[in-house]
């Protein structure tokens, strides 16, 4: 009864776990939720009063399908002020989230059977979208002990005739890692594309990130809201295109979902151009929290071989538990009632590693470590 492609979607873990832990909260059980992947912070002042104008002032219908011209070309400024690139408005596409910009490239980029290279571990969503597409995902694994990054010589390995996309994700999801700009520089000599996702892009701490469009113009970004405005249910993203690729996603667009939210590009023109001093202040507390997890999570007895400086996640060891991080996981929500997500979600290299998100409160992300501290003390 049901198609294939659907029934072979494999669900996303850290679901099951939130899922688990609304269960538990639901029997009066509190829960410390350091499972979930998008910012505590409530979006920006400036971006809900623009939403809200933007409302007032009627823009409630269907935009340009590439998304509005003042919201592209706000993109376009961002990127080259931020990277010194130049990118002309009619190579993007304005999408609702990156998520459905993803759809869309793969729908354009991949015959049956074609490749796409992805890291091992890599964002839980990529091979679902690759396969659905017809694609094939061919992972790379990458090691804790090179801080997770790509090595360029693996990645040729796996490199094929079929070979359409290299993904690179950085600042990472799960890792919190960053790519080298000389490792960024290396793969974008490779020959495939590079398909960079940079919504975590402005998360950064101590460190320096980098666009693909600054080592290569044979390349695709997918960027977004959700993340660095704290907009997760505004559903704002764009993808950034070699020219020839706009008109066949375009008409994608203009097929399956006509535009972005009218009102919702608004609110993204004022995050780009008034949100500057609101995400600098986000930034300056989940540097405190990333600095405090860390050293707590050392304490504890996980292993962190190189500090992450990016996103909001620490993808820390914990074989010395066991290798099962499904297991664990559900282990330590059931015991020390906090809600992890297991390694496993993001691939069979992440298998032994749980991922600590700390987009959450300080005060919560200490009481969730000494829970699991103690529950650690007395576990057989
Ligand atoms: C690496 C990565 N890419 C894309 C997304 C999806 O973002 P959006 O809300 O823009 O669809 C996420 C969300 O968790 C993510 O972690």
């Amino acid at each position: 009864m049901i198609a294939k492609r659907a029934a072979e979607m494999t669900s996303f873990i850290v679901m099951d776990v939130l899922e688990k832990a609304h269960e538990m909260e639901r029997q009066g059980i509190d829960i410390i939720h350091l499972e979930v992947g998008e910012p505590d912070f409530d979006t920006p002042q400036c971006i809900k009063d623009a939403a809200e104008k933007a409302l007032k002032d009627g823009h409630t219908h269907y935009t340009h399908s590439l998304g509005m011209i003042e919201l592209r070309e706000a993109i376009c400024e961002y990127y080259s002020n931020t990277y010194a690139v130049t990118i002309d408005p009619d190579q993007i596409i304005v999408t609702s989230g990156t998520s459905p910009a993803m759809f869309m490239l793969f729908s354009t980029l991949l015959e049956e059977n074609d490749e796409v290279i992805i890291s091992d571990p890599h964002y839980a969503c990529y091979p679902n979208f690759i396969k659905f597409l017809k694609g094939t995902p061919v992972t790379v694994a990458v090691y804790e002990d090179d801080g997770f990054q790509y090595r360029t010589a693996a990645i040729k390995e796996k490199i094929s005739k079929k070979t359409k996309g290299i993904f690179i994700n950085s600042p990472s999801n799960p890792t919190g890692n960053l790519l080298s700009a000389e490792r960024m520089q290396k793969i974008a000599q490779l020959s495939p594309y590079i398909i960079s996702d940079e919504i975590y892009h402005g998360l950064v701490y101590g460190d320096k990130e980098h666009s693909i469009f600054e080592f290569t113009d044979r390349a695709f970004v997918f960027n977004g809201f959700s993340k660095l405005y704290a907009m997760t249910g505004f559903r704002l993203g764009y993808v950034i295109a070699p020219k020839p690729f706009i008109r066949p996603m375009q008409k994608i667009q203009q097929n399956f979902f006509i535009s972005a939210n009218a009102m919702v590009q608004m609110a993204g023109i004022a995050a780009l151009k008034y949100a500057h001093n609101d995400v600098t202040a986000m930034k300056n507390t989940y540097d405190q929290r990333r600095k405090y997890i860390i050293k707590r999570l050392r304490e504890i007895g996980f292993g962190i071989t190189k500090e992450p400086t990016g996103a909001f996640y620490v993808f820390a060891n914990a074989k010395h538990l066991g290798l099962d991080s499904y297991k664990l996981a559900f282990e330590i929500l059931e015991n020390a009632h906090v809600g992890v997500t297991p390694g496993i979600d993001f691939g069979q290299n992440g298998e032994g590693y749980i991922r600590f998100s700390y987009a959450n409160s300080l005060e919560n992300i200490k009481e969730g470590m000494r829970r699991i501290e103690a529950y650690l003390k007395i576990r057989a």
